[in-house]
């Protein structure tokens, strides 16, 4: 299985490593020439990951980094983890999320599963992301790919030795079917089909956690 991770930052390199720890073929998609260089050579830029550890999945040949978009056409999954920085109004800047939709979409499949881990107020996945993404690629969320939300939740600082983070512990398989009780929100409502899972009580908490004044709405 082969997935790509949008966004190779503090979210997105250790989930990539987390994945290719687990045997899933990694492509590490980022903007930044330089990151994606590092990684090609083994190299970590992020403190608290080991330089060993991104040239142990390189060696197994589970890693990859490139900046070229196209490329998704050739995973299973696509992980959105791009920076949403608040601003001054504390509202989310989505200009990352809306750029990585529109640089994707040429290329999305029939049968991909694209997640956005990128925190934002409940409702972005199926709204402003959701027609970037059918606009661009000419398919419908829900009918043709699958699209969820499935907030990043480390918690700087709250690191507890010898017990796994909340992104290890709950992160589903990326399977085609969800497993219950993972956080994974929901952009497509209650429609039933594979991939989509509504939990509405995470979504709540992420909500009040870093948008208190925001809009609250689950599909
Ligand atoms: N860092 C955390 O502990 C943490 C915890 C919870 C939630 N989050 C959320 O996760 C998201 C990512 O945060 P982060 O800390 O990893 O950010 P980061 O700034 O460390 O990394 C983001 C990466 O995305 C790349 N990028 C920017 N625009 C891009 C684009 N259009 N296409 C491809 N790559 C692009 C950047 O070059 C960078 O490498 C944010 O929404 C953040 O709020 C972060």
């Amino acid at each position: 299985m082969k997935i790509a991770i949008i966004g190779m930052g503090y979210v997105g390199l250790p989930l990539a490593l987390r994945f290719a720890q687990a045997g899933v073929s990694v492509l590490g998609i980022d903007v930044d020439e330089n990151k994606c260089t590092a990684l090609n050579d083994g190299r970590s830029y992020i403190k608290h990951i080991s330089t060993e550890s991104v040239a142990a999945m390189r060696t197994a040949g589970l890693l990859e980094a490139t900046s070229d978009f196209a490329r998704v056409s050739a995973v299973e999954a696509i992980l959105i983890c791009v920076p949403t920085p608040l601003k001054a109004e504390r509202e989310p800047d989505l200009s990352y999320v809306f750029g990585t939709g529109e640089s994707i979409a040429p290329h999305l499949r029939s049968g991909q599963l694209v997640v956005l881990e990128s925190t934002t107020y409940p409702g972005t996945t199926d709204t402003e992301l959701r027609v970037i993404l059918e606009r661009g690629s000419g398919l419908l969320a829900g009918r043709d790919f699958h699209l969820a939300y499935s907030p990043e939740r480390e918690d700087p600082g709250q690191y507890r030795p010898g017990r796994p983070s909340d992104s290890q512990d709950c992160r589903w398989p990326y399977s085609r079917l969800p497993r219950p009780g993972c956080g994974v929100l929901l952009a497509r409502g209650r429609e039933s089909h594979p991939g989509i899972i509504l939990s509405r009580r995470r979504s709540d908490q992420v909500a009040r956690k870093y948008f208190p004044l925001g809009e609250h709405r689950f599909g």
